[in-house]
C-alpha cells in the first residue's frame, strides 16, 4: 500500500536507462491541471440539468477517469469510438463511427472530452456529428493541442496543455496501441 508520500516507482520499465521516452508533462504537472480543469467545468456547470460527459475512446479514458472526479456535480459519463480512415499517423479527415453512444443526448448539456487536437479533422467531425443529435449545449474538453500542426478550426472550451509538434504517448494516448499506462506524458526521443 502506497502512502501520499511514497517515492514513486524507479523501476518502471519506461524509466529505465536508457529511457524510451523523454518526459514531457509530469505526473505532479497532469494531476494538478486537470484538478483545475474539473473545478472550472463545475464552477460552469453548477445548476445545469442533465450534464453528460462523452468521453473519445481509447485515448480519452485515463483523462476522463481523472477529470470527472474533480466535477463536484451529477453528471451521466457515454462513450464514442472513433476511427480515421488510412495511415494512423496522419489524420486524412475521413472519420468513422466505430462505436456509438448508448443514449440519446438530445436536451443535454454535453461536455465531450478529447486526449489531443492535432489537425483536429476528427474532433471537428464529431462535434458536427453529435451537433445534429440536438444537444441543449455543446463544449469540448481536451487535454493537448498541438496547434502547429492545426488543419481544421476547432474551438477548445477547455484545455489541458499547448505542446510542441511532437508526437506524445502515456496518459491515454498510444503509439499502435502501446504506452496508453505510462503515468507522464512522454515523446519518443531522438536517436
Ligand atoms: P486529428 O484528427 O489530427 O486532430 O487527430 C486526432 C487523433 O489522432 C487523436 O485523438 C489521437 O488519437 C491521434 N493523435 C494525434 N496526435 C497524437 C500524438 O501525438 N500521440 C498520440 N496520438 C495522437
Amino acid at each position: 500500500m502506497g502512502s501520499p508520500s511514497s517515492p514513486r516507482p524507479a523501476a518502471l520499465p519506461w524509466n529505465r536507462s536508457p529511457a524510451p521516452f523523454a518526459e514531457l508533462i509530469s505526473v505532479e504537472a497532469i494531476a494538478a491541471r486537470v484538478a483545475e480543469l474539473g473545478a472550472q467545468l463545475t464552477a460552469d456547470y453548477a445548476g445545469k440539468p442533465d450534464v453528460v460527459v462523452i468521453g473519445v475512446l481509447k485515448g480519452s479514458v485515463i483523462f476522463l477517469s481523472d477529470l470527472v472526479r474533480h466535477i463536484a456535480l451529477p453528471c451521466v459519463l457515454d462513450f464514442i469510438g472513433i476511427s480515421s480512415y488510412g495511415d494512423a499517423s496522419v489524420s486524412s479527415g475521413v472519420v468513422q463511427i466505430t462505436q456509438d453512444l448508448s443514449r440519446p443526448i438530445e436536451g443535454k448539456h454535453v461536455i465531450v472530452v478529447e486526449d489531443i487536437v492535432d489537425t483536429g479533422h476528427t474532433v471537428a467531425y464529431l462535434l458536427e456529428n453529435l451537433a445534429t443529435r440536438r444537444p441543449a449545449s455543446i463544449k469540448l474538453c481536451s487535454l493537448l493541442h498541438k496547434p502547429d500542426r492545426s488543419e481544421r478550426e476547432v474551438k477548445i472550451d477547455y484545455l489541458g496543455f499547448t505542446i510542441p509538434n511532437k508526437f506524445v504517448v502515456g496518459y491515454g494516448l498510444d503509439i499502435s496501441q502501446q504506452y496508453r499506462n505510462l503515468p507522464f506524458i512522454g515523446f519518443v526521443q531522438d536517436p
